[in-house]
């Protein structure tokens, strides 16, 4: 039911969000080695959901009858220099990773393929939260400014986020998990 053209093409999104998550997770190594772990933690909720994003669509190219190709994936950016320069990156990525999904859906449209579309429209609602939520964070960042205890409280509050699945998402599917083998708070 895929095209080669549009197996190729989820694919390399696939690897696109597992970069996002490699990016995120870099991110988050680099605020915990700052000390500043409700940052860190709002980093790796990020890679969380960005593992969600690939393996949503892995799950999709082989229910399509695809088959999910493994990529090499890059590696990101080790360091930043401040809170602001970590957002404004994540902004930037995610406008990015906006325009690579507009593309995908190009590609569905041009292969006539009515429900890769579809199953687009899933990642096209998301990318505007991402947009919205990293822009709200990069808003803050540059308002606590040199601010310490602004920053403290910012940090806390980041410290807040939780990760969630999206409904309906099955990141095991090949069987129930027996108990006591949960993965933290991972939890639907
Ligand atoms: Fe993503
Ligand atoms: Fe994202």
């Amino acid at each position: 039911m895929l095209s080669e053209k549009m197996t190729e093409a989820l694919n390399g999104q696939v690897n696109r969000e597992l970069y996002s998550s490699y990016l995120y997770l870099s991110m988050s190594a680099y605020f915990e080695s700052v000390k500043m772990k409700g940052f860190a933690n709002w980093m790796r909720v990020q890679a969380g959901e960005e593992l969600v994003h690939a393996m949503k669509m892995y799950d999709y190219v082989t229910s399509a009858g695809g088959r999910a190709r493994m990529l090499a994936i890059e590696a990101p950016q080790f360091a930043w220099t401040s809170p602001v320069e970590a957002f404004q990156h994540v902004y930037n990525h995610e406008r990015a990773v906006t325009g690579l999904i507009k593309a995908l859906v190009g590609i569905a449209i041009s292969e006539k393929d009515k429900a890769t579309e579809n199953f687009l429209q899933w990642y096209l609602d998301e990318q505007v939260e991402e947009e919205d939520s990293s822009d709200m964070v990069l808003n803050k960042t540059k308002a606590v400014g040199s601010d310490l205890s602004a920053l403290k409280a910012a940090d806390n509050e980041l410290g807040q986020r939780r990760f969630r699945f999206p409904r309906g998402f099955d990141m095991f599917p090949y069987g129930a998990q027996p108990e006591g083998t949960t993965i933290g708070s991972l939890k639907k």
